[in-house]
């Protein structure tokens, strides 16, 4: 029976009744065949869906309270020139984390005043290219970038428009957040009293900011984690970053007009995960906003978020034939059937880098046989080099099947790499049952083309 696979895939993954399956009304099995595997494929509907219900939720939410919000994409996740021009399409902004996603953000023409640049240690060059693209903000990230952004600044004769970063103690990711004082990592300036005491790292950059002519204080800046699923993380660092605004405008009489809370909003990557929910966590986050602000007597700020992964995320999913099965037996006596795929640690670094769990199923067929219990690594020279880490598949899987993995769509394809000199796939666009190549797969020879002998 034809059905869609839901959670964790893409909204337009469906299994026919011939057992194929099929992603923006394209067969898989078409896929394959015109674009070789392994291949990132997008569902242009789903990402477009999810862009759009980010921006509806926080907007609807954020109106009730009586401010606005701006929803930046965190190009990070991944950013190439169509996926920029339809975030754009659907009413988001572009975050950009360095120069070579300011370059794609801008030729997928995103107006400069809609690109934001991030990054704990930016070159002199991103700052020049992100000031003469007139990027609506540049969020600074140490005392030193503040002088270094001023000078560029005044060098072309504009006031640079910043956010400063800082850091709220408050850390999320997966089920739970932990708030500390004191904040042992490279990004942001901390809110707590640095090592001479006086003034924390991040009052004084505001205070740097605003009696800095060349520069323009929009607002203050924190993102607590990625993979977030619970809602109080946001809220707690809300609240640090309000009190830190209230407190600058005790000080200085300047009550910035922006906060900006960040990205991380959490996805399901397995069946029967509870992805964070937007229209409910936008609701939560308003009106902690609004409680918080009330508290301080502080009219609200404008609000922006960043979300990469909880955009993209389950919009991809990789295609990958199987080659090699072996069945393993294990100390207790059970049996694990490795199925090596076509690709592997270089086209999905985050079952490695992180331990992160992905489902995976057989697409093109469909099979009566006994599910095993199956692990899918890929084909480099390394023991860690999985892509799953465990599914059932069924007992016949074998070498010529198509496999796919979902929600692969974020942090797959921007964190690859040519290891064992493999050439990384490409990004293909599925939609109205339609394929076509955002980005072209790499060929030997543009390795090649970088080797100067
Ligand atoms: N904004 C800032 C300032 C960030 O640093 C990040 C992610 C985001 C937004 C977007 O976060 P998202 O909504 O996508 O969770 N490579 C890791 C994730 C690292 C994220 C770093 N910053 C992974 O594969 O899980």
């Amino acid at each position: 029976m034809t059905g869609v696979l839901g959670v964790p895939w893409s909204h337009g993954v469906v299994r026919r009744a011939d057992g194929a399956v099929e992603v923006g009304g394209v067969d898989v099995r078409d896929l394959a065949a015109e674009h070789g595997t392994p291949a990132y494929v997008l569902d242009e509907a789903d990402f477009r869906a999810r862009a759009r219900g980010y921006r509806t939720a926080f907007a609807t939410a954020f109106a009730e309270v009586g401010t606005g919000v701006d929803v930046y994409y965190a190009g990070k996740a991944l950013l190439t020139v169509a996926v920029a021009r339809w975030a754009r399409e659907e009413g988001l902004r572009v975050d950009t984390a360095s120069g070579g996603e300011l370059a794609v953000a801008l030729r997928a023409g995103v107006p400069g005043a809609e690109i934001g640049l991030h990054g704990n240690n930016k070159s002199d060059a991103e700052i020049a290219a992100a000031l003469d693209a007139g990027v609506g903000r540049i969020i600074v990230d140490s005392l030193v970038e503040v002088d270094r952004v001023a000078a560029l600044a005044a060098a072309r004769g504009v006031v640079a428009p910043v956010m400063v970063r800082v850091t709220t103690g408050v850390h999320a990711g997966g089920h739970e957040y932990i708030s500390t004082a004191h904040e042992d990592q490279k990004f942001g300036l901390s809110v707590s009293a640095g090592p001479t005491g006086g003034d924390s790292p991040a009052m004084q950059a505001l205070l740097a900011v605003v009696a800095r002519p060349e520069l323009h204080l929009l607002g203050i800046h924190s993102h607590i984690g990625s993979q977030i699923l619970d809602p109080a993380g946001f809220e707690a660092a809300a609240r640090v970053v309000l009190r830190l605004r209230a407190g600058l405008a005790d000080r200085t009489g300047v009550l910035v007009d922006e906060v900006d809370l960040g990205g991380g909003y959490g996805i399901a990557y397995l069946p029967g995960e509870v992805p964070l929910e937007e229209d409910r966590i936008a609701k939560d986050v308003a009106s902690a906003v609004a409680a918080i602000c009330a508290e301080h007597g502080t009219p609200l700020p404008r609000i922006s978020i960043e979300p990469g992964r909880a955009v993209v995320g389950p919009a991809g999913l990789t295609l990958y034939t199987v080659g090699t099965v072996k069945p393993v037996v294990l100390d207790d006596g059970r049996v694990r059937t490795y199925v090596s795929v076509d690709g592997g640690m270089s086209d999905n670094i985050r079952p490695a880098l992180y331990g992160a769990d992905y489902h995976a199923e057989l697409v093109g067929r469909s099979s009566d046989a006994e599910p095993v219990l199956a692990r899918v690594v890929g084909k480099h020279c390394e023991s860690g080099d999985v892509v799953v880490h465990e599914v059932m598949l069924p007992g016949d899987v074998r070498a010529g099947d198509l496999l796919a993995v979902a929600a692969t769509g974020a942090y797959g394809r921007s964190m690859a790499s040519n290891y064992n000199l493999l050439t990384r796939p490409p990004v293909v666009a599925v939609s109205g049952g339609a394929s076509r190549v955002l980005v072209r797969r790499e060929t030997t020879d543009d390795l090649l083309a970088l080797d100067l002998g």
